[in-house]
């Protein structure tokens, strides 16, 4: 039996104990899957995973892998398979990215608010995040509860957004913090089209589905949908539904997509080493 310890009123627990390598039975599989439906971020510490290690139990917890990101259409990653993402600030000779390099500016990015793999369809569902190098200074991230921030709406604004699709890019999120794509880059990141407020099938709860690789709404003129894309990001942002992760190294934590949007906070990366991996499944028929 594993123990949820909540930290934070409306979602996020830390699980323990055990041995996510070394994990196999079904029944404790279940478990953390029904912790997903339940708490949407779970945090589990000294978890000394290698990334073949990560990448087979991402595959037991939840199936299929995403593995259409937007850094492998930028250039190949160091580590060699584009379903393990190189979050860090590690170039491929070991050295911390130079300020100016485009794959750090890339990474910039990271630090808007969004949800992982919202611009492909299937979209992302769990992200697992490992930390494998921590500096001794604060590397944080937000989480913020999507169910919550949904539930907390007027009702006759949930009766307005219901039925209401939007248009995800991650070409749109980084150009608006003044990233270039080439034309073949922006070919493989046309993006998506997802409805706003998702039900999540095994919770039965529902979220708003927002990031800001949302870029429109659908059917709506475009300065329209951006403004209420905005204030819906303003509305589910605030403290009392924001959780703050300081990460330790070998933590690992997952994440519902679904449920969640989350960034990454500022450091001083061209001093501090900081090396995480993530691996995102895909929204299809869930294990069980
Ligand atoms: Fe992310």
């Amino acid at each position: 039996m594993l123990n949820f310890q909540k930290l934070h009123p409306n979602f996020v627990a830390e699980v323990s104990p055990v041995e996510l390598r070394q994990l196999h039975d079904r029944e404790t599989l279940d478990e953390i899957r029904d912790g997903m439906d339940q708490y949407a971020v779970l945090v589990f510490r000294d978890q000394p995973f290698t990334d073949p290690e990560q990448l087979d139990f991402a595959r037991r917890l939840d199936g299929q892998l995403h593995s259409r990101t937007g850094a492998a259409a930028i250039g190949r990653s160091r580590l060699g398979d584009e379903a393990l993402t190189d979050i860090s600030n590690i170039d491929e000779t070991g050295g911390v990215l130079a300020p100016g390099d485009r794959r750090r500016m890339y990474s910039l990015g990271n630090r808007l608010w969004h949800t992982d793999a919202s611009f492909v369809d299937p979209p992302g569902r769990y992200s697992m995040l490992s930390a494998r190098v921590i500096p001794s200074v604060p590397v944080d991230t937000e989480f913020a509860d999507m169910r919550a921030a949904y539930d907390a709406l007027p009702l006759e604004m949930k009766a307005h957004l219901e039925h209401l699709l939007a248009h995800h890019s991650i070409a749109y999120s980084r150009q608006t913090l003044g990233f270039e794509f080439s034309e073949d880059e922006k070919e493989q990141l046309r993006g998506a089209v997802h409805p706003l407020v998702r039900r999540i099938p095994r919770s039965g709860r529902s979220a708003l589905y927002l990031a800001s690789h949302a870029s429109r709404i659908i059917d709506w003129p475009v300065p329209e949908g951006r403004l209420l894309l905005r204030d819906l990001m303003e509305h589910a942002t605030q403290p009392q539904f924001v959780y703050r992760h300081r990460w330790c190294v070998r933590d690992f934590v997952i994440w519902d997509n679904r449920a969640t949007m989350h960034r990454a906070r500022p450091f001083d990366d061209a001093k501090h080493r900081r090396e995480l991996r993530r691996v995102t499944t895909l929204d299809i028929a869930q294990l069980a």
